[in-house]
């Protein structure tokens, strides 16, 4: 597992100046209103963001909430870094690894992630990190690329997937619903409208 997420890591390191532009097209079209539904579902304002990349769910954070990011690539962390400046957005940005979280037990209201399980190297133990630092009660949001239930394009998914993970760093053929309801969660609702590719998931702890 070391290596697989040093690799990973490398790979969003090697990626982070392009990363935006990279994902231009899939953001204006579809992640930019999800992301809005997303954070328009937090309840709470002491937030947790993991694998908050180069930041571009800066511009949904809300207002009056006590945020703080993670994220193991310093390239990335280095790009949020810019735009938290730019945008000059009141966060904590630490460089830290969502398999072991420096975070006490029942730290947060709400703990969020977008787009992060399609790379985490052993999701599961991530998914338990996020329980364990949410507080009982308290929200897990994610948006996840995942596997197609239409078995076609299931199978073309995952014959693309080598691809993706060498240009994105992200596997687009995690059943990362399964894997969820696997971490003991109280509550798990996927939203009806998130498509094919990928769903928006509410659990608490
Ligand atoms: C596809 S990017 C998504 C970035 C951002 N959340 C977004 O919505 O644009 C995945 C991010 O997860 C981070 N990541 C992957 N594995 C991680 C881990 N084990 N610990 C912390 N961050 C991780 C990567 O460095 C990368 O920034």
């Amino acid at each position: 597992m070391k290596s697989d997420s040093l690799a990973v890591k490398q790979r969003y390191d090697r990626i982070a100046p392009y990363f935006d532009g990279l994902q231009a097209i899939m953001e204006g079209f579809f992640y930019r209103r999800w992301r809005k539904k997303l954070w328009a579902k937090v309840e709470g304002t002491h937030i947790l963001e993991v694998g908050v990349g180069t930041g571009k769910n800066f511009d949904y954070y809300p207002v009056d909430a006590q945020i703080t990011a993670i994220d193991f690539s310093p390239a990335m962390l280095k790009q949020a870094e810019l735009k938290k400046t730019r945008k000059a957005v009141t966060v904590a940005l630490n460089l830290m690894d969502v398999h072991s979280l420096c975070y006490a037990d029942n730290t947060f209201d709400v703990v969020i992630a977008t787009f992060v399980f399609c790379s985490v190297a052993l999701p599961q133990k991530g998914l338990k990190e996020l329980s364990r630092v949410c507080r009982p009660g308290g929200q897990i949001l994610l948006l996840e690329q995942v596997l197609s239930s239409s078995s076609l394009l299931a199978t073309l998914m995952n014959l693309i997937n080598p691809i993706i993970r060498a240009v994105m760093g992200a596997n687009i053929n995690r059943n990362t619903i399964k894997l969820v309801k696997s971490c003991g969660f109280s509550y798990v609702h996927i939203d009806a409208d998130s498509g094919h590719f990928f769903k928006m998931i509410e659990a608490r702890k």
